[in-house]
């Protein structure tokens, strides 16, 4: 563990850009022979005959507006929470990455999502983490582990974790962090000095009605990842997953705000958060795209006290 002792003597003032799912796509994968064996044939159904394709058809015009209109929010700092392809594949990392353009290069941080993180083969190729490591550079409490990591951003601790895992049936959508990486992140907490912190994830931990997300697509170690948040003093915890955006303030039992980035390229949801964080407060500003002028503009603005 390198982190440095003491906190950051800047400002506390954080200006965040946070999107998530851009779930870019091919016109034509290559196909192994275990790839027809895997989860990758039902996740190509989905793309293709589920509409998912369809859902996403305006993904590199609306990349190409965000990248145009991050020059005017003018972030601190990414937050990308995952799902940027469908099926995991190289081709796919490397489109978005592309597509990302030199915006890769601004301080950033990223955590995969489900469809990054489909197979276990490309998982241990780190297909996602070679392609998006500028934005995985951090202090890990282990050695030659990739998640969780923390980055220490204008006086404030970001700490992203994994909670994207290969599963076995295609109906099964269930995101897990695991106990070995549950053990590292208690390491993590306890290393860290006393700046305010913020978590990236891509599963959420509750949904937009305040309740826990399905069975068939929860996080099956929530329980245990929420009693830990909360002894880690996490203030506002960010993800992605759900493709609509939403926020939860702090309640009682639970001192973190939720935030839910939405889908940055989906149709007619397209939107991406611009935060300005000080250690009590989450102002958010949803930034919406607008397929009259191909340009995101001001949307939803809420404001959250944090804890
Ligand atoms: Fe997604
Ligand atoms: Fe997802």
């Amino acid at each position: 563990m390198t982190a440095s002792a003491s906190p950051e003597t800047g400002s506390q003032r954080l200006r965040l850009a946070h999107f998530s799912d851009i779930h870019v796509n091919l016109n034509h994968y290559g196909w192994s022979l275990p790839d027809l064996f895997s989860k990758r044939v039902a996740g190509w159904a989905n793309l293709r005959l589920g509409g998912r394709a369809w859902r996403f058809r305006h993904g590199e015009q609306i990349l190409r507006a965000f990248a145009n209109d991050l020059s005017t929010t003018n972030p601190d700092h990414m937050v990308f929470s995952g799902d940027a392809g469908c099926l995991g594949t190289p081709g796919e990392f490397d489109l978005a990455t592309q597509r990302l353009g030199s915006w890769l290069n601004h301080p950033g941080v990223a955590v995969p999502g489900n469809h990054d993180h489909l197979i276990q083969r490309d998982v241990k190729a780190r297909n996602f983490e070679t392609r998006f490591a500028p934005w995985l550079v951090g202090t890990r409490p282990t050695e030659n582990t990739d998640y969780p990591f923390v980055q220490q951003v204008g006086g404030w601790s970001i700490i992203a974790v994994n909670s994207s895992a290969p599963t076995r049936f295609p109906w099964d959508a269930r995101g897990r962090v695991g106990t070995q990486q549950l053990e590292r992140l208690k390491l993590l907490f306890d290393s860290l000095d006393d700046r305010p912190r913020l978590m990236v994830t891509h599963y959420p931990a509750l949904l937009k009605d305040g309740n826990p997300e399905w069975r068939s697509r929860r996080l099956i170690d929530l329980d245990p990842l929420m009693r830990l948040v909360e002894e880690g003093k996490i203030r506002a915890w960010l993800h992605g997953h759900r493709h609509g955006a939403y926020h939860l303030p702090p309640a009682p039992g639970r001192p973190f705000a939720l935030v839910c980035a939405g889908s940055v390229t989906q149709t007619r949801r397209w939107s991406y958060g611009a935060y300005d964080l000080t250690p009590t407060v989450f102002r958010g500003e949803r930034r919406r795209y607008n397929p009259d002028t191909d340009a995101f503009e001001t949307g939803e603005r809420f404001e959250m006290p944090l804890v």
